[in-house]
């Protein structure tokens, strides 16, 4: 796949949008050392100091393949290529709908957008700093310098391509497997905000559709979008 290295562009998801709305899109990788203006899920700011990988991917959506079921499979790819990387791999997560965390903290977001029959996979994973005390760095996790950002990228790439093809071949269930293996908050009380709504329940899995199955009220609700937020208590009782 084509990669396109940039010292800094304002977005690296805005440039992929932006190829795609002129017509001169087509499958590569972009990799930027800064961002001026890196964008996270539901229009929130993502910071961009170097040193970090800010990437996205552009593709053309493979026939018959859901969009949330690509999105948990890059999760799945993303937390592979960080697992190979550090020792204290039981501390990795998998965090709904596609965040990776190490212990309770946010390693890495994954933003996707779909625009006609393109589908641009973005990934930034902080590797050498992070903008908020409830995020985390490779480097801090390692204990120094692990990797670079276009290492990373690669490894990210060659993991993608196989749980695409897998989900492609086989179908989600072995995402689904993997999701079950490393997602945090299992059996435990979480909060799904979605715009103004919210919903609080009990995680009990991932359905063979890619969504969330939450526990409310002994009821059991699937949900396919949103931002988890888990109950605080429960945090400081795993990891305290
Ligand atoms: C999130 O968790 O909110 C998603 C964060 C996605 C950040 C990446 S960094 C590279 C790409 N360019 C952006 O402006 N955002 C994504």
């Amino acid at each position: 796949m084509k990669i396109i290295k940039l010292k800094e562009i304002d977005s690296t998801h805005k440039l992929a949008l932006r190829m795609i709305e002129n017509n001169s899109a087509f499958e590569c990788g972009i990799i930027a050392d800064i961002q001026t203006n890196g964008v996270g899920r539901c229009e929130r700011k993502w910071e961009s100091a170097p040193g970090n990988l800010y990437s996205s991917i552009i593709k053309k959506i493979p026939p018959s393949v859901d969009i949330c079921k690509i999105s948990l499979a890059t999760a799945c790819a993303v937390h592979e290529a960080v697992e190979n990387l550090i020792d204290s791999k039981e501390h990795l997560y998998l965090h709904w709908p596609n965040d990776i965390y190490y212990k309770n903290k946010k390693l890495s977001g994954i933003l996707l957008a779909v625009v006609e029959d393109w589908i641009v996979i973005s990934v930034g994973i902080n590797i050498h700093s992070v903008s908020a005390p409830t995020a985390v760095s490779l480097d801090s996790i390692v204990g120094g310098f692990c990797v670079s950002a276009h290492q990373l990228f690669d490894s990210v790439l060659n993991k993608l391509s196989t749980w695409l093809n897998l989900l492609q071949i086989e179908g989600f269930f072995g995402i689904r497997e993997y999701w079950l293996r490393n997602i945090t908050g299992m059996n435990s009380e979480v909060t799904i905000r979605n715009g103004r709504d919210s919903l609080s329940g009990i995680i009990r899995g991932i359905d063979e559709l890619g969504r969330l199955i939450l526990e409310c009220n002994g009821r059991k609700i699937y949900i396919s979008s949103g931002d988890m937020f888990m109950n605080e208590k429960e945090i400081m009782v795993k990891y305290d």
